[in-house]
């Protein structure tokens, strides 16, 4: 199949988080399975441009539509991890891509909404005729309505559209007249079977329009599916969901193996694999070192936790977790950075007044080498999320021999088997899990599992081999993405013929 990814992030060069991973990790194994996958995305200024192969701009431009006028659009086109990439960079007096950031600009909808015109322009001028269009999260959800209304009566009908939310807390929610710039008929959009907003009437839903238009919906994991479809956890389109339940389910994210690997992984002081732990115990004492921890006792775990700090991850659950770990006489390292400012002044303040611990240190930076050093470094790693529609941190810190703590929801839900837990078999236990969101549930979890850590150290020890052993690759994930495409298409040939 050829498939066309259109997203805001793609990892390593465009992340904010576990949206990039999974753009490059899925790209690349349909890619392996033999399909054409090629990805676009907005030319911001703030990427890693060192992560992409021989960029070059496209001779042709692309015009496409916005605001009543029309705007050129220059395509540069480069590998990333192997992957054909094309980045919009539109000639507009906005500078739309030339902030210094992805997201949190005031005018995300009008970005957002641009680049999806911009995208589906250039398939179409390029006379690119994908069999899939997948398309991420809010800020191309705009794809699936423009196709609709105006790329698929152009010519571009040969596509499928899939969409996959990976989070639902993140709508793109915008009075209905913003819609109108990108060529959508906001009068026709703006109804309750359509775009318009489940809760505010006189707004549109980006991904309330996706989940209408597209043929294909999915979410991260199993456990999410089930929970955003109710009251509590769908964040107002539960009744979307429930009426277009035919074509949307949940699919495990998987990681990308090649990058999430301890034993060729460039970024940490030494390599190591299940076979040969000793080197894990060296990247745990250079980073007690790098970071002036004490590395006196060693009867104590240390604990990693690698998060954006926003309240879905359960803040406050971290920070009491940081305090219990001090309490029990274990080490606490946090790498996160909050877009939230009164989240990160109260942690940059935590961060203060440890700053010359012998056992927490918490660094708020986005720092992707770091991230992995400690994934490395750490005995258990902690995500007490509130809500967490995948989660990508247990999966990465079992493959790097880290214990997951974490709270039963979501995909953390579907991904880690707490190892006391009867009903489940014991060869899938892997970590330490809590239901009840408050400082008594993650403490008994912290310290069942500090106990075991402390007591069972030969079983601790098979506990860490048997994690790192876990096929968390894409694989399995991707083949059901393929699945969903090849049916959405047979059923497409059936209807047509
Ligand atoms: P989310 O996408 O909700 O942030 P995920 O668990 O799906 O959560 O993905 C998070 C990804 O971002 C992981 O790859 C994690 O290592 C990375 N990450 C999060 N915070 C940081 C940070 N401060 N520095 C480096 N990497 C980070
Ligand atoms: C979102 C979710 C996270 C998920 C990621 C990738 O950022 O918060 O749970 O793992 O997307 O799908």
């Amino acid at each position: 199949l050829y498939i066309v990814h259109i997203a805001a992030e793609m990892a390593p060069v465009a992340k904010v988080g576990g949206l990039g991973d999974v753009v490059t990790g899925l790209g690349k194994t349909l890619q392996k399975k033999g399909h054409l996958v090629e990805i676009i995305l907005p030319k911001y200024d703030c990427m890693q441009y060192d992560g992409i192969h021989d960029l070059r701009a496209l001779d042709v431009t692309v015009e496409s539509y916005f605001d009543g006028k029309l705007f050129q659009n220059k395509i540069w086109v480069g590998t990333v991890e192997g992957l054909p990439v094309y980045f919009i960079e539109p000639h507009h007096p906005n500078k739309f891509f030339w902030r210094g950031q992805y997201y949190g600009e005031h005018d995300d909808f009008k970005r957002f909404s641009f680049f999806s015109r911009a995208a589906l322009e250039f398939l179409l001028q390029a006379g690119k005729k994908p069999d899939i269009i997948h398309c991420h999260d809010w800020q191309t959800a705009f794809v699936a309505p423009l196709y609709w209304d105006l790329y698929a009566p152009k010519g571009l009908n040969s596509a499928r559209i899939c969409f996959t939310c990976h989070n639902f807390e993140y709508q793109g929610t915008a009075s209905a007249s913003e819609l109108a710039s990108c060529g959508l008929d906001a009068q026709e959009l703006n109804r309750p079977d359509r775009m318009q907003d489940n809760t505010a009437h006189d707004s549109v839903n980006p991904v309330k329009g996706a989940i209408v238009f597209s043929n294909i919906v999915t979410t991260v994991s199993p456990t999410y599916a089930q929970e955003v479809r109710t009251a509590e956890g769908g964040k107002g389109l539960h009744s979307t969901l429930n009426s277009h339940s035919r074509k949307f389910m949940g699919i495990l994210n998987g990681i990308d193996t090649d990058a999430w690997n301890p034993a060729t992984d460039n970024f940490l002081k030494v390599q190591y694999s299940a076979n040969d732990m000793q080197g894990k115990a060296e990247n745990k004492a250079a980073m007690r070192r790098n970071l002036g921890l004490s590395s006196a006792d060693d009867q104590w775990p240390l604990v990693g936790c690698i998060t954006r700090l926003v309240p879905q991850k359960g803040v406050h659950l971290i920070k009491h977790a940081i305090y219990r770990t001090l309490e029990m006489g274990g080490q606490f390292v946090l790498l996160g950075s909050s877009p939230v400012p009164h989240i990160q002044r109260e942690f940059e303040g935590i961060a203060n007044q440890f700053q010359n611990h012998e056992c927490i240190r918490l660094i708020l930076k986005y720092d992707e080498s770091l991230s992995h050093a400690i994934y490395a470094a750490s005995d258990m790693f902690i995500i007490p999320s509130i809500f967490e529609p995948c989660g990508l941190t247990q999966m990465i810190a079992m493959r790097y021999g880290s214990v997951p703590i974490a709270r039963k929801t979501g995909g953390l839900n579907d991904s880690v088997f707490d190892v006391n837990e009867e009903t489940i078999p014991h060869q899938i236990r892997n970590g330490f899990t809590f239901t009840t969101p408050d400082e008594q549930g993650i403490n008994g979890a912290v310290e069942r599992a500090f106990n075991f850590y402390k007591n069972n150290k030969e079983s601790w020890k098979q506990l860490v081999q048997k994690n790192m052993n876990i096929d968390f690759s894409w694989d399995s994930s991707a083949s059901r993405y393929e699945e969903l495409y090849a049916k959405s298409i047979s059923r497409a040939r059936a209807q047509a013929s």
